[in-house]
């Protein structure tokens, strides 16, 4: 990393390799996140996080299908690896072992105020200590980066919080050692809604696919639970509003008023059109797998230096090294 490169504000955030990529993902996460880092203003690094993955995918293959298609994800979306950082958590082991290290200032009843584990207590599951431990290892990713600023949805926001506490608690044990980062909250005005009208989500059974084939966007298009009630079929507007303008929906929606059928063949072809090059890109690197693992060395390679170089000063000011 050049000088230059290191005045600029750092830009990390991290995303789970839990599930296909679905438009939602894309509108609702990525193309902020990319959109962002493309305006040169940062520092940046993505992240895969398998580590935190690995609380909900057991099993190696799918997760390392999991873990190439979301590095293919990105690239395809346009992340530029020779100016951002891309790389897998469990490459740098300083992400754990740090994690560790905040394990042991903080406290059982700091945690069990977390959101995730008190939704999952609530639903009477027996939470694994990765999932109760889940805000230490992503305090860790966090701040050993030096991290300015963490894109996130909503729901993240407090899991944000808990690095900046841990980082201040740190700091105040140990002497001043982490920045204290800040969310970056990424607009809400991009909820995408599934096609059932239900927040889109892999959880849910109501997803498109980022990159679909033609079949597919038909198939799912053609299923969008539409109601009777008005002239404009609700859920399969919403979808439309992501891809084209108000001004540009309204009079193809004045016109075909009612007809849900032809709105439906609409907004195929704009889904279509929309998903084609970001297909192309992703079955490119999908068949030349050598480039996609090359980036990721390259980032395992830049995110060791910077975070081995922290982890040393934290090592020293700890009394381990
Ligand atoms: P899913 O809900 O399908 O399980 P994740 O929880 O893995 O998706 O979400 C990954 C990222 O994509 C998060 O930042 C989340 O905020 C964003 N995201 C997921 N679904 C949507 C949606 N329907 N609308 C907007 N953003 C979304
Ligand atoms: N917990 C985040 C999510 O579920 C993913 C994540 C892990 C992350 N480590 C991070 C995000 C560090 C930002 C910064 O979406």
């Amino acid at each position: 990393m050049d000088m230059q490169e290191s005045n600029k504000p750092v830009l990390l955030s991290g995303v789970k390799p839990t599930g296909e990529i679905h438009i939602g993902n894309y509108f609702g996460a990525i193309k902020q996140q990319v959109d962002l880092l493309n305006t040169d203003t940062y520092q940046g690094f993505i992240f895969i996080a398998d580590y935190h993955a690995l609380n909900f995918v057991q099993n190696g293959e799918e997760m390392r299908r999991l873990t190439e298609d979301l590095a293919i994800t990105y690239l395809a979306c346009g992340l530029n690896p020779e100016k951002v950082t891309l790389f897998k958590q469990s490459d740098v082991s300083a992400h754990t072992e740090l994690a560790w290290i905040f394990d042991t200032i903080t406290t059982m009843p700091y945690l069990e105020r977390a959101h995730a584990y008190k939704d999952a207590e609530a639903k009477g599951k027996e939470v694994s200590v990765g999932t109760f431990n889940y805000p230490m290892l992503m305090a860790a990713d966090i701040l050993l980066y030096d991290a300015n600023i963490v894109p996130v949805g909503q729901d993240q926001k407090q899991h944000i919080e808990y690095a900046r506490d841990t980082a201040e608690k740190f700091n105040r044990i140990f002497g001043e050692t982490f920045v204290l980062p800040e969310p970056y909250i990424m607009p809400e005005v991009a909820v995408v809604p599934g096609t059932d009208g239900q927040k889109m989500s892999k959880s849910y059974g109501n997803t498109i696919g980022l990159f679909a084939s033609r079949e597919e966007i038909i198939e799912k298009v053609m299923g969008i639970v539409t109601d009777s009630s008005g002239d404009r079929p609700e859920n399969v507007y919403a979808i439309h509003r992501l891809l084209k303008t108000e001004e540009e929906l309204a009079s193809l929606y004045e016109e075909q008023k009612g007809k849900y059928k032809a709105l439906k063949e609409a907004l195929v072809e704009d889904l279509d059109a929309f998903i084609a090059p970001l297909r192309m890109r992703y079955q490119e690197l999908k068949m030349n797998p050598v480039i996609v693992s090359e980036i990721l060395t390259k980032g395992k390679e830049t995110a060791r230096t910077v975070s081995e170089a922290k982890m040393e000063k934290v090592r020293k000011t700890i009394g381990v090294a």
